[in-house]
């Protein structure tokens, strides 16, 4: 699929919320608790991401005909967001996105990048080690915006 990647505006936000609920209900749908995911409404979360971007938090969307079907989003040495739109799973919008948000933390100066992601969610993790990431022992509170939603993981690549 032909994407163009490129730094994401306060004018995103709507686009980038809706890819992000749409991507919680595709992974965590009968893995978290309905309640919590029944009460993420994109207006929220838009914006949540409103607020980040114009805080200067580096995002980059993936532009694919004018229309916003991933983003990524780095905060030092962490990846702090990956996330595609379901309907376009598995077409190399994700690692495009992941080589993009690896070359920012790198660019800054940090040799080792470090993500976490919830304990159940196995289908990420794997994706993740196939591309240079090794899962730790570290577990922390999982959470989406102030609602508790289990375990994650840490998982770190040297850059
Ligand atoms: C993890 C994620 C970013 C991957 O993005 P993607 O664009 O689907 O990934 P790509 O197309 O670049 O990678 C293709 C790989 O995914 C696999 N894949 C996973 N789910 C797939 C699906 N539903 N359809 C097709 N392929 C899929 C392919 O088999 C392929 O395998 P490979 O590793 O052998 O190459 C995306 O699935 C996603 O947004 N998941 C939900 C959010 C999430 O869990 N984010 C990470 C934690 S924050």
């Amino acid at each position: 699929m032909d994407v163009e990647v490129r730094n994401a505006f306060i004018d995103d936000a709507d686009v980038i919320a809706k890819v992000h609920v749409d991507g919680w209900e595709a992974t965590y749908r009968g893995v978290i608790d309905d309640d919590v995911l029944d009460r993420l409404t994109v207006t929220r979360r838009s914006q949540q991401w409103a607020e980040a971007l114009a805080h200067n938090l580096p995002v980059w969307i993936a532009d694919h005909e004018g229309k916003v079907v991933g983003f990524t989003a780095v905060r030092a040495d962490e990846l702090s967001a990956l996330y595609v739109s379901p309907e376009v799973y598995g077409q190399g919008i994700g690692t495009i996105l992941l080589a993009e948000a690896e070359r920012q933390i790198s660019e800054d100066g940090i040799s080792t990048a470090l993500l976490w992601v919830h304990e159940k969610n196995t289908r990420s993790q794997d994706w993740y080690e196939k591309r240079g990431w090794k899962k730790t022992d570290e577990l922390e509170a999982h959470r989406i915006g102030d609602l508790s939603t289990g375990r994650a993981v840490k998982m770190i690549k040297p850059l």
